[in-house]
């Protein structure tokens, strides 16, 4: 056995049926923006004006997948990928986000899942991942109520096409970014800074969550957070404070509507406005049955509440105003562990935390870690890519995941972010986060030395002696 086989025999050895994914979003790899009827999104909208996005990309061509979707189920296949976590780009199905379906559309996603079907991989598919067709932003976007209905009604679409094709249906990525980001510090699309209205956005986005849950029907289904561990700076009432808002406002507004059908009164309490656009009734449709939980987990936060520190945990690339609503005071202190090229803090340890709070804190709900990963400053030498801190990222996140399970958290799998390098949002092309490296001049597809590994720890899992442990 090399060293490595060794390790990975002792290390990192999972129960008989773990998950081992990795994760896309349709904006960041599909391209073909204007092909086979697809609609205007926020990003097309928001890609195209100018400051916003670093080096004024735009993600028209992306990484082709919506044309080498085939050759990128190979590498998958290649893997040894159990499970590919994807989403679903809405206006490739509704173009002006109600009414008419594209079938152009379903086809595509139709075709995709035939080809990870015949490989043995199970589709995972997420219906939002932040790209709204651009008249429902101009109707309002999310902090218009009705825009949730209009999800309910595209997710049941998807699902009745797609139901025979999927293994689990999640419904939006992310809310708090696709609220606080898009709403309050403009740093994604659509780019409005309305904090107020970002926290009407946030609910909406649970409604949609639960109402498209409920259309969903007999189905599988989870919902999704990111979850980040976060500790006070000192153990000052201000710095106390600081922590409880952000994790408040992170965390539990979203866990807490989710899966225990109640916002936080402290969180309420922090924000401005008097949130009357929560309606009677509302909390118990967020509150729907869920087969799964996806967790997102990237990073820690160290905060402070003392005045004047840094207003991020990271350098935003673009202008960008707080996304913290009600809690802008808040600074982010360095917590003094190494950072990736994102400047975020490499914590393993936050995500035993964050998976054992969940399992601790709420109604028993099996887990997947549905996203997480690294972004490096890659190079190819020689035609390898030594991308030795990502595989250490991923090989301590996946430690993190086992010690999570001994510790009885019900985790069922890991999908690493991401399957391929492609547009990261507000920085364009500028930060790689792939297993499989890309040329965005040529698409050449490379696996990194991390994918190599990480096809190697798949392939000794599922060769292994079934163990419970
Ligand atoms: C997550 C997003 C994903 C990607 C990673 C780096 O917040 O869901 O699209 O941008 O961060």
């Amino acid at each position: 056995m090399t060293t490595q086989e060794e390790q990975t025999r002792s290390g990192l050895r999972f129960p008989t049926g773990f998950t081992f994914g990795a994760a896309t979003s349709a904006y960041q790899i599909e391209g073909a923006v204007a092909e086979d009827g697809r609609g205007t999104s926020i990003w097309d909208t928001f890609t195209r004006t100018p400051g916003k996005i670093l080096n004024g990309h735009n993600a028209d061509t992306a990484i082709d997948h919506y044309h080498r979707f085939r050759d990128d189920v190979a590498i998958m296949a290649d893997l040894g990928l159990t499970a590919y976590r994807f989403s679903v780009s809405w206006p490739r199905i509704q173009p002006t986000g109600s009414g008419k379906v594209n079938q152009k559309g379903l086809d595509f996603y139709k075709r995709l899942t035939d080809e990870l079907r015949t490989h043995g991989i199970d589709p995972w598919l997420t219906l939002y991942h932040w790209d709204l067709p651009q008249e429902l932003e101009d109707k309002g976007g999310w902090p218009n109520r009705d825009i949730a209905y209009c999800f309910a009604d595209y997710a049941a679409t998807v699902h009745e096409a797609m139901k025979d094709h999927v293994h689990t249906f999640s419904t939006v990525n992310e809310p708090w970014c696709a609220a606080f980001l898009g709403y309050a510090s403009g740093e994604h699309a659509p780019g409005r800074r309305e904090p107020e209205n970002a926290i009407r956005g946030a609910h909406h986005l649970n409604l949609a969550h639960g109402l498209a849950v409920q259309a969903m029907g007999a189905r599988r289904v989870g919902g999704c957070v990111n979850l980040y561990a976060i500790t006070p700076e000192t153990d000052s009432a201000a710095d106390l404070d600081a922590a409880r808002r952000i994790d408040g406002l992170q965390n539990r507004f979203f866990l807490d509507a989710m899966l225990l059908g109640r916002y936080p009164e402290d969180v309420l309490a922090d924000l401005p406005g008097d949130a009357d656009f929560i309606q009677d009734g509302d909390l118990k449709i967020i509150n729907a049955p869920l087969d799964v939980l996806l967790v997102n987990y990237y990073s820690r936060f160290t905060v402070s509440g003392a005045p004047g520190g840094r207003q991020s945990a990271a350098a935003a690339p673009t202008d960008a105003g707080s996304p913290w609503v009600g809690s802008e005071h808040v600074s982010f202190a360095n917590g003094g562990r190494p950072v990736t090229a994102m400047g975020w803090e490499i914590d393993e340890g936050g995500l035993v935390e964050v998976l054992t709070r969940v399992a601790r804190d709420y109604p028993p709900i099996p887990m997947v870690v549905s996203e997480n990963g690294a972004a490096f400053d890659d190079v190819i030498e020689d035609g390898r890519v030594h991308d030795g801190q990502r595989q250490a990222y991923v090989e301590a996140h996946l430690g993190a995941c086992k010690a999570a399970i001994e510790a009885g958290v019900p985790l069922e799998g890991y999908f690493a972010w991401s399957l391929m390098d492609n547009f990261e949002w507000a920085w364009g092309y500028g930060k790689r986060f792939g297993l499989v490296h890309v040329d965005f001049d040529t698409q050449e597809r490379l696996m990194k030395d991390s994918a190599l590994w990480y096809a190697e720890i798949i392939r000794q899992n599922r060769t292994h002696e079934p163990t419970d442990s």
